[in-house]
């Protein structure tokens, strides 16, 4: 194999060279020349001989009708964490390279323990730390009662040798914590740089392709929310998962917001305790605040998360305001969306709030991400305005149009199910949302326009 070279190449226009310079000679931009490996151009390696797809060689020329790939499901490997299977698709795929991003701190590397814990009994594995020390990670499997005792742990944060360890134990999984740590000595800059992480990412990636190996790249958010610079790796792996959850919350969300396997959005729950990370299987009912009396200011909604309908509920405390420019605050939800809404509450409701600070705040640290919530919103709004509570067992969504409609939502018959298994009585609903036969135990009013929703109460 011929050696891999190293040379700068402008991020801009990709001029090569093999000497770094402060300017790009093909493009003229400034600092944009970065350290890069140019592997050979016909890789000679049998290691890489399998990185062109999953489902084999596709022969001489590469060339194949789609028709005769083997279209057998992949046979996929539960990890027995149920809500991690459901964010990855269904299981793991082999030969398929994950990147968990989140927080320091947020729980990445007990989940993952947890996983391989569970995954001991019956697989290959290998845990690759760079970030904790071997005693660490026992301890805190110990502490948190992780049965974690078979699971095959190597502290090491050389590219070269954490290749030839996978090569050499041929896990089935390999967890590698984190990539941030990992360098490869072709490279000058320092490891966790984006030329380190790209590289050494790339590697694992082609790695995982070629011998069928699951791999679970850990990967820390950068201050401004992206997993090591602008994005480097997101495109290289086969799913993406964040890890996320509010400060003070016992609650880690994970989402797939790119899966090649499965499908985006979808969400897993899990609550952490003593015991570590347990799975959430019904979130609806921890998103709703249990308050004891009705309050003013707090409208449920159904919201989708991925596949699956949420309740949530809307907070809004409206208040007379001190200033020329009354304040409009959001938590959980778009800040523009919310000045839009009150202003359709004025216009086409004939309630004006000029004059009123409006806060708005979705419990639990879930965002409002689709249009479906509006109407929960203005509901909660005009609730605390007026000081009079919804009632209780009331649940809405609807999106509210800038000439005063409620449009329909998709999947309308499930959300009002959702909501009826959690005991609502009665919804208001846009018109073409509520099913014919009805839904049973709920009473549904149908609304076409905000008048209409607001004549309702
Ligand atoms: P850790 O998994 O190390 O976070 P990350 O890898 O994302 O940086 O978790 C941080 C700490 O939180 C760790 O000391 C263990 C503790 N913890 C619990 O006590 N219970 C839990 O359920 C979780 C997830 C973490
Ligand atoms: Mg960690």
């Amino acid at each position: 194999m011929a050696r891999a070279k190293i040379v700068y190449s402008c991020s801009e226009c990709g001029h090569d060279q093999p000497k770094w310079a402060g300017r790009c000679p093909g493009c003229g931009a400034w600092g944009t020349l970065e350290e890069t490996v140019r592997e050979p151009a016909a890789p000679a390696n049998p290691r890489f001989a399998g990185y062109a797809g999953y489902a084999g060689s596709a022969g001489e020329a590469g060339v194949i009708a789609l028709k005769d790939v083997k279209a057998e499901e992949v046979a996929r490997l539960s990890t027995t964490l149920g809500e991690l299977d459901r964010v990855l698709g269904g299981g793991l795929v082999p030969g398929s390279a994950i990147l968990i991003g989140g927080d320091p701190g947020i729980g990445k590397s007990t989940l993952l323990l947890q996983a391989m814990a569970k995954l001991s009994a019956g697989q290959r594995l290998l845990y690759v730390t760079g970030e904790e020390s071997v005693q660490q990670i026992g301890l805190r499997g110990r502490r948190l009662s992780v049965d974690c005792g078979q699971v095959p742990v190597l502290a090491e944060t050389s590219l070269d040798r954490m290749i030839s360890a996978i090569e050499s134990q041929r896990p089935e999984v390999a967890v590698i914590d984190s990539i941030q740590t990992v360098y490869t000595e072709l490279l000058n800059s320092a490891p966790g740089s984006v030329s380190q992480v790209r590289e050494c990412a790339a590697r694992l990636v082609r790695l995982a392709k070629a011998q069928q190996i699951t791999v679970f790249l850990v990967g820390h958010v950068t201050k401004e929310g992206a997993i090591a610079g602008p994005r480097v790796l997101e495109h290289m792996v086969d799913t993406v998962l964040y890890f996320e959850g509010e400060a003070g919350s016992r609650f880690r969300v994970i989402r797939a917001v790119k899966n090649r396997f499965g499908a985006v959005n979808e969400l897993g729950v899990f609550a952490m305790t003593e015991g570590g990370l347990k799975e959430v299987k019904n979130p609806s009912a921890i998103f709703l605040t249990r308050q004891i009396a009705e309050t003013p200011g707090s409208a449920v909604c159904v919201t989708r998360e991925g596949s699956r309908p949420l309740l949530v509920e809307v907070q809004a405390l409206v208040d007379d305001t001190s200033l020329a420019n009354p304040r409009r605050v959001t938590v959980g939800m778009e800040h523009n969306r919310l000045a839009m809404l009150l202003a359709v509450l004025h216009r086409h409701g004939g309630v004006p709030l000029a004059g009123q600070d409006v806060f708005v705040n979705v419990v639990g640290g879930v965002r409002l991400a689709e249009t479906a919530g509006d109407l929960a919103v203005v509901l909660a709004v005009l609730s605390s305005l007026r000081d009079r509570p919804l009632p209780r067992d009331w649940v809405s969504f609807g999106e509210v149009g800038l000439t005063g409609e409620v449009r329909p939502v998709p999947h309308g018959e499930e959300r009002l199910h959702e909501a009826a298994k959690h005991g609502f009585k009665r919804a208001i609903v846009p018109h073409h949302n509520a099913p014919k036969g009805g839904v049973e135990g709920m009473e549904i009013v149908r609304v076409k326009t905000l008048q209409e929703a607001l004549s309702a109460l």
